[in-house]
């Protein structure tokens, strides 16, 4: 298995606090967050998407994402995103201190518009002076190409445009781009699909990002690692969700990918037992089960202990 040789480590971005949270329909008050957040810090992350700087019309979960942001603690080693739709929210996102936001667009013209209010070439367009911006303010800039595969609203999405989508960002700057299976319907398959017309030269820049709605979440890692790729999403606990995307579930779990990776033999450098406690105290707090299946089998020795 030269492939497996070849992945002595992958990077796990944690996304919960903003994919996974931006969900809940409950107001989550903010001293929960922040325990969250800072539990998931403890746990050696080294990039945490912390929250959003999006219209609190649109997504009002994450209406504090100021007084989140002011509560970060700096750890060694661990940087925070905070996910930016246009550049009221990058100057919001620079006020508070990051050093590197992620912007998003998609690859169906129909989840852009629901998503955003605006097509897909309108929000590249934007994003040029964005990015350009937030580098000159020293601050890294990923791209999440939404609905890589599936549209919740026009069914498979055409591979040309997701290598088109994915190649522009890339070329207007962005250090790397995320591909979501916003609605989780991929199959490993389909991934490879999509990595075939997209990798090329691009290969050190791509992340995956997969919800599991449909379970294969983790089959999925298996077709990216396979084919090189090198860092994933997930949120902790299987938190998550998009709002404008009828249908679709949590994230991949972290725990579930990060007992598959260590089982692995790939290292990643999080405590897996540290997120599991940050996904329990989180659940205490919502009143309900999350959906990590590895976190179900942890949960009852962590109680104990
Ligand atoms: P719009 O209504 O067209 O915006 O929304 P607008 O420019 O006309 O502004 C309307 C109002 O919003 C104005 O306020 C603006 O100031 C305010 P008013 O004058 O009416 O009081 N506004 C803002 N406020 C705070 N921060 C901002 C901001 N921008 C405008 N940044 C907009 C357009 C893009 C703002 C809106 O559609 C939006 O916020 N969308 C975000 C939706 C969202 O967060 N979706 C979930 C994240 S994406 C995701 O989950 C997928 C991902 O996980 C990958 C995957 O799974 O595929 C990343
Ligand atoms: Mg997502």
């Amino acid at each position: 298995m030269n492939w497996l040789r070849a992945t002595p480590e992958v990077k796990v971005v944690e996304v919960g606090p903003r994919d996974g949270l931006q969900n809940e329909s409950e107001l989550i008050p903010g001293e929960v967050k922040q325990r969250f957040i800072a539990a998931l810090a403890d746990a050696g992350f080294s990039e945490i998407e912390a929250t959003s700087f999006v219209s609190p019309r649109w997504v009002p979960q994450l209406a504090d994402a100021a007084e989140i942001s002011a509560s970060l603690q700096p750890r060694d080693g661990l940087i925070y995103t905070a996910l930016v739709p246009n550049e009221k929210g990058l100057d919001l996102a620079l006020a508070a201190g990051y050093r590197r936001v992620a912007v998003f667009t998609a690859a169906s013209e129909a989840f852009c518009q629901k998503n955003t209010n605006r097509s897909i070439a309108e929000s590249l367009r934007d994003f040029g002076p964005l990015i350009e911006r937030a580098r000159r303010s020293g601050a890294g800039v990923r791209g999440y190409v939404s609905t890589a595969w599936y549209c919740p609203f026009s069914g498979r999405v055409d591979r040309d445009n997701v290598r088109r989508v994915t190649h522009e960002l890339l070329a207007l700057g962005v250090d790397e781009v995320s591909l979501g299976d916003t609605v989780g319907l991929a199959v490993p398959t389909e991934v490879d699909e999509v990595l075939d017309v997209v990798l090329n030269d691009a290969l050190g820049m791509i992340a995956l990002h997969f919800h599991d709605t449909s379970g294969t979440a983790l089959a999925n890692v298996l077709a990216g690692l396979r084919n090189g790729v090198m860092t994933y999403d997930a949120s902790a606990g299987g938190l998550g969700g998009c709002p404008y995307a009828p249908g679709a579930t949590g994230n991949l779990a972290t725990e579930d990918l990060l007992y598959m990776l260590h089982g692995m033999g790939i290292k990643t450098g999080v405590n897996l037992e540290r997120v599991a406690r940050a996904s329990l105290e989180l659940a205490g707090h919502l009143g309900r089960t999350l959906p990590s299946r590895t976190l179900a089998r942890m949960k009852r020795t962590l109680q104990a202990s």
